[in-house]
């Protein structure tokens, strides 16, 4: 048995110039938990040619989603960016990754802080019912340069929000914070700045950051990811991982491609 399945591409839709976003069939065999990821890719020269990319599609549905970027040059980008519907791609066995709620310490509220393509395994997680039963609010950030970016996860939410059983269950626990650092929106600057300055909070009504029960989920540039690291440790956040929960997880947003 070979370590990729084939997959046929269901559909295609290109964000930006540089976001694109895909489903594919999914194998009945393929199991993975929410916000984890997995080798996709394609076959050239014969050869598998692989990356790792988040699940943005939820662990029940039929599907699989990826959210991507499209990188000049990229070995694999180069090439994924132009699959169509009925086209294969490959899909690995295997599903890995941190931010999983196995990993972090029972809490109350879950921030999950993105950038750019970080925001692919919150994807899944939102459409979790499991993440609404452990937590009381959940809190999705997401930064990027440009207003334009920002769409694939504005879709994802108002399409969830307004799913006829979903949307109900979810609309006074859920709240979608994007900002955009490099034209005028009505939030700006960067997470980790927001977060520092407590602007973030104070934009949606909540309490301040507090390590009892907060929960925290972070995938984005590695800047970010260090900075933030930095910011929690000093407060007393502990990194949770597979072995030992924590107050939060970290994995880094996949971008070499
Ligand atoms: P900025 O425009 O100030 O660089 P990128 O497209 O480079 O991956 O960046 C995505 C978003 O992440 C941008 O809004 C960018 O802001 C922001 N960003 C870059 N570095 C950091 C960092 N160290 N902490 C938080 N946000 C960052």
């Amino acid at each position: 048995m070979s370590a990729f399945q084939k997959e046929t591409v269901l559909s295609v839709k290109h964000w930006t110039e540089s976001l694109f976003s895909f489903t594919a069939t999914r194998d009945p065999g393929f199991r993975f938990q929410n916000g984890q990821f997995a080798m996709i890719g394609l076959e050239v020269e014969g050869k598998p040619l692989m990356r790792a990319y988040s699940m943005a599609s939820a662990n029940h549905e039929e599907a699989l989603e990826f959210f991507s970027i499209k990188v000049p040059d990229g070995p694999l980008t180069s090439r994924l960016q132009k699959i169509r519907e009925g086209d294969i791609i490959l899909v690995g066995r295997k599903a890995t990754g941190t931010l999983v709620t196995g990993n972090l310490l029972p809490g109350k509220r879950l921030l999950l802080l993105s950038t750019g393509t970080g925001l692919a395994p919150f994807a899944s997680l939102i459409k979790d019912p499991d993440v609404y039963e452990n937590f009381e609010a959940i809190v999705l950030a997401h930064g990027c340069r440009q207003v334009s970016e920002l769409a694939y996860g504005e879709h994802l939410v108002e399409n969830l929000l307004s799913h006829e059983f979903f949307g109900p269950l979810i609309k006074d626990k859920l709240v979608y914070y994007p900002t955009v650092t490099r034209e005028p929106f009505r939030n700006r600057g960067r997470i980790t700045d927001l977060i520092e300055q407590g602007q973030l909070f104070a934009d949606i009504g909540q309490p301040p950051l507090d390590r009892d029960t907060d929960r925290i989920m972070l995938c984005g540039s590695p800047a970010m990811l260090e900075e933030l690291h930095a910011m929690f440790t000093a407060r007393g956040f502990a990194e949770g991982n597979h072995s030992q929960p924590g107050h939060f997880v970290i994995e880094k947003a996949f971008v070499e491609r």
